[in-house]
């Protein structure tokens, strides 16, 4: 009997939960800068494309390997396949949810100190915020602090019940901004920047960014969502429940859009400034509105929010691998891996208040953080993706998992069929040309037969 293990209590409860995993930080920081670096409206394109062909097929993997198995990562692949190389593939999920927590959690830290920061020093930098590590420590500390706060009380009273109460306040959080936003003059040119497509300035490096952008911002490749699934019962409908998860996310990324570049035009911002830009241009544009800080203030509570629903999914996957397979206790479980994640987040902590941490670089990737974020937040999550769907489609059986997918008057059998041409063939093709497109003689290769 899985007695101890936990179960969502309504189907609902399960989609505000795994929308809390999906939308966070990814959403509101990472989407706008990313897709004001890439070019705005063409990048926004892609990634609509990426999740729509992609990542939602995918999910559907991870969905039904979880229900089916009511397990972890790990578990669920052994369930599925016994001792083989494939165990590893999960174990990667588990591993990587740790990686990711940790640096995410530095920058949900930061988010939390913003709070306050409007009201007690609102003419600091995020250089010089961040640089201070008497503030920037003891804030990742508290954050992961709250994390573990809430996963300690389990699957329903804590995950669930944090979830019905924080996303609704989310969403009017952020409609009360954007029309605040939308009604500044000159507003319009952002709407533009987000809606009005250039294609000419796309490249492959467009499209791996808008990939990984939909891999994380979704949630997926890690296992997140094989764990989440594993708590729904089998009256559940995977299909409408992850089809609402995945609307959900995509919606909030583009609301966050919709939040960000109005204003920002408006008030003459830079769109293209990368990871600061909402933590240094944001501030700059609720300094000209009346009751700027206020408004500044309920814009990090809110990310904070956002943030605290995400790391809570980080730490639940390591933490139901260590409670199903390692038999240890839910308590000893979070407080081990919590800390874990504290000890490697602290270089990122760090970071930026010294020079060595900050030079270290890989593939593009300046500074401990930002190389962390690419090889767990973009490689591990591609690879896993990738291969999660082979182990789906091929070792564990497009049918089988797709009979998974049919209970609780889920997916047709048409849909399954087509269902299992993406995950067989089509999802696993493109991401690995798009992860091929990462490394020099991968792209030189693809240049060579006209896809680079
Ligand atoms: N999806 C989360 C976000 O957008 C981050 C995340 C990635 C959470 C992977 C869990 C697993 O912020």
């Amino acid at each position: 009997m899985q007695h101890n293990r936990g179960q969502w209590q309504s189907t609902a409860g399960f989609i505000l939960a795994a929308a809390g995993s999906a939308i966070g930080l990814g959403n509101i920081w990472r989407f706008p800068y990313v897709a004001g670096t890439n070019g705005g409206a063409a990048f926004v394109f892609l990634y609509l494309v990426c999740v729509l062909l992609i990542c939602l097929p995918y999910l559907f993997c991870e969905l039904a390997m979880g229900r089916h198995t009511k397990k972890n990562p790990v578990g669920a692949v052994l369930a599925l396949r016994g001792k083989s190389p494939w165990t590893l593939v999960g174990a990667l999920g588990v591993l990587t949810g740790v990686c990711i927590l940790s640096y995410y959690g530095v920058i949900a830290g930061w988010a939390f100190g913003y709070i306050f920061k409007s009201f007690l020093a609102p003419a600091l930098s995020l250089g010089e915020f961040s640089a201070n590590s008497m503030v920037s420590v003891p804030l990742f500390a508290l954050f992961i602090l709250f994390t573990i706060l809430v996963v300690v009380r389990g699957v329903e009273k804590g995950i669930e019940k944090a979830a019905r109460v924080l996303m609704p306040m989310l969403l009017v959080l952020m409609l009360l901004l954007i029309v605040r936003g939308l009604t500044l003059p000159g507003a319009w040119k952002g709407v533009e920047f987000l809606i009005k497509p250039d294609f000419s300035v796309v490249t492959t490096a467009t499209v791996l960014a808008a990939l990984g952008q939909a891999f994380f911002s979704l949630s997926l490749g890690m296992g997140a969502m094989i764990t989440y699934g594993s708590y729904l019962p089998k009256s559940a409908n995977l299909q409408t429940s992850g089809t609402y998860v995945a609307l959900f996310d995509t919606g909030i990324a583009l609301l966050a859009g919709f939040m960000i570049f109005p204003a920002l035009f408006a008030l003459g911002g830079n769109p293209s400034s990368g990871p600061p830009l909402i933590f240094e241009v944001l501030p700059t544009v609720f300094a000209q509105m009346t009751l700027g800080s206020v408004v500044a203030a309920v814009f990090f509570v809110l990310l904070s929010i956002a943030a605290l629903t995400s790391t809570v999914s980080l730490l639940e996957v390591p933490v139901s691998y260590f409670v199903d397979d390692r038999k240890w206790s839910r308590k000893k479980s979070v407080w081990v891996v919590g800390a874990a994640a504290f000890a490697l987040g602290l270089p990122a902590a760090l970071e930026p208040s010294s020079e060595s941490l900050r030079s270290i670089s890989l593939m593009g990737a300046t500074g401990y953080l930002s190389v962390m974020d690419l090889i767990w937040g973009n490689i591990s999550l591609a690879v896993g993706a990738m291969l999660l769907c082979i182990f789906t489609g091929w070792v564990w059986g497009y049918l089988k998992a797709g009979a998974e997918l049919q209970e609780g008057g889920g997916m047709s059998e048409g849909t399954v069929k087509i269902w299992g041409v993406f995950i067989r063939f089509i999802c696993p093709l493109f991401i690995f040309l798009v992860l091929l497109s990462l490394f020099p003689f991968g792209s030189r290769l693809l240049a060579a037969i006209g896809l680079g």
